[in-house]
């Protein structure tokens, strides 16, 4: 089993987390491997459904409590786990690396993001604010306030496997709400560290519970089910959302759903080649190409079609795969052999209908799940890699003549989640930014994520916002109390 030697030895748990106990699984445990080298990292819990379901009490009983604290409070807590979480930095990175595969780098800037989320979260719960409505009667006021959702449950992938736990976790805690967190079987190891921290911070037992296991079906099932849960947020596929969706509806759930992407990145025939390439590189590149919001799609525009494919195969040649314990790499394995294949058949898909291979095209032999950064020019529609989510280093490129046509290319999808637009004319870039159906659009950027922008996606890329005010207010009920015979009441 790899050892990693932390700093702070208690971030290293495998064990699930209810009602403030670490808890072994009744169904065993299952193995996390390694992306890089394909090695045992560690074995977790396997929980029951029973033991999930134990966690949903937990949850619901120590809500109310958590709820009745000042707003003051809860925000102290968070700033003291921001504090934690910054503090063991680099062992949380560290671990990251280990269990998700990406560069020390990355998961050191993934740490600051995450952290982000809850230092922004413990800001915003002291400003839940309300409002007095004038009514059409003078003896009257509405009163609107803010309430708790209640017990949340949180899904989140492996991909970002700290921020897209502190996006949801963070503004639940802030609006007054207990939480049963369900972290990918790939990588519960980072939620685990979290979840120590949190403790640390004496954040009661029951308000955050962590559920392991790799049954996901089962695990859903109890947490879909259950009617003291009253939301749901999930980030993943959409084809495993639409199902979670349709788990919610007889307990008419809240849910969030940061689903599945197909982003497309314009480069107009007036845009800076340079900078449109940089942005190419650090979106389509990031975690390998796993991201939800990477350029998918590259469209661009005849006249400067041939210009910058040189320059991004010089750039992406440039780039250096490796574990990412090495400060030299630059991308990172992919999560498993499975992710492989898939970008494996996607690429021999485009080959095969008359994709021009500029460079990559394999994955690496070796013991790790690695594959060439891969650059595909003359990508038509019919091409998976164009239709669907590619999930790795392949940056597929496809001409376009006009403006009309590079948004028609852009909006050939069912997925809305983010677009990138590259040029100079504002007034054109305006036109174009409004015309592209997606809930995110980087106008001449592609690093568009923070805690302070509402981040999500429309169309079958899900609805619901994280981060922003509008990440807080998804986990508040809003309530209207009519205040009523206010006149001739007085002494
Ligand atoms: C995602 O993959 O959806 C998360 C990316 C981000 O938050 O920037």
């Amino acid at each position: 089993m790899t050892s990693l030697n932390l700093q702070h030895a208690s971030l290293w748990q495998t064990r699930a987390h209810i009602r403030g106990r670490w808890l072994d699984g009744d169904n065993g445990f299952f193995d996390v491997t390694d992306p890089a080298g394909g090695g045992l990292v560690a074995r977790v819990a396997e929980l029951s459904p029973a033991q999930v379901r134990s966690a949903v009490d937990a949850a619901a009983e120590a809500q109310p409590a958590w709820a009745a604290l000042s707003a003051d409070a809860r925000a102290d807590f968070l700033q003291a786990w921001y504090a934690k979480v910054k503090e063991h930095r680099e062992d949380l990175a560290r671990l990251m690396t280990l269990e998700q595969g990406k560069p020390l780098g990355e998961a050191r800037a993934e740490i600051d993001y995450a952290a982000s989320y809850i230092r922004w979260y413990a800001e915003e719960a002291r400003r839940i604010v309300g409002e007095l409505i004038s009514l059409p009667q003078n003896d009257r006021a509405g009163l609107v306030s803010y309430t708790p959702v209640g017990v949340v449950a949180a899904i989140t992938p492996w991909n970002f496997p700290s921020a897209m736990i502190t996006r949801k976790v963070a503004p639940a805690l802030a609006a007054g709400c207990s939480v049963v967190l369900k972290p990918a079987a790939e990588t519960p190891l980072s939620a685990l560290a979290l979840m120590a921290l949190a403790e640390e911070c004496g954040i009661a037992p029951g308000v955050i519970n962590v559920v392991t296991g790799t049954d996901a079906p089962a695990i859903g099932e109890v947490l879909t089910g259950d009617p003291r849960v009253r939301k749901l947020s999930f980030t993943g596929s959409t084809r495993v959302g639409k199902a979670l969706m349709r788990a919610c509806t007889d307990t008419m759930k809240r849910t969030s759903m940061e689903l599945g992407g197909n982003a497309p990145l314009i480069v107009l025939d007036d845009a800076d080649l340079d900078l449109a390439v940089a942005g190419t590189l650090a979106s389509k590149f990031r975690n390998a190409g796993q991201t939800c919001i990477c350029a998918n799609r590259l469209l661009v525009h005849e006249a400067v079609y041939e210009r910058f494919l040189d320059k991004l195969v010089a750039a992406v040649s440039g780039m250096t795969p490796g574990s990412g314990f090495d400060e030299q790499t630059t991308l990172g394995p992919l999560i498993h052999r499975r992710a492989l294949e898939s970008v494996q058949a996607k690429v021999q898909d485009a080959l095969a209908q008359g994709a021009r291979l500029l460079t990559g095209g394999q994955a690496i032999e070796g013991q790790g799940c690695f594959f060439q950064p891969t650059v595909l020019a003359d990508v038509n529609v019919s091409m998976q890699v164009f239709r669907e989510e590619i999930f790795g280093p392949v940056a597929p490129v496809t001409r376009f003549a006009c403006d009309r046509e590079a948004v028609a290319l852009a909006n050939d999808t069912p997925f809305g989640l983010a677009a990138y637009v590259f040029g100079k004319d504002t007034g054109r870039l305006w036109q174009i930014s409004q015309s592209l159906a997606y809930g995110m659009v980087g106008v001449n950027e592609t690093a568009i994520s923070s805690a302070q922008i509402p981040f999500g996606g429309v169309k079958e890329s899900g609805h619901g916002r994280e981060g922003a005010r509008q990440g807080l207010m998804d986990y508040l009920d809003t309530r209207y109390t009519c205040l009523g015979n206010l006149i001739g009441q007085g002494a």
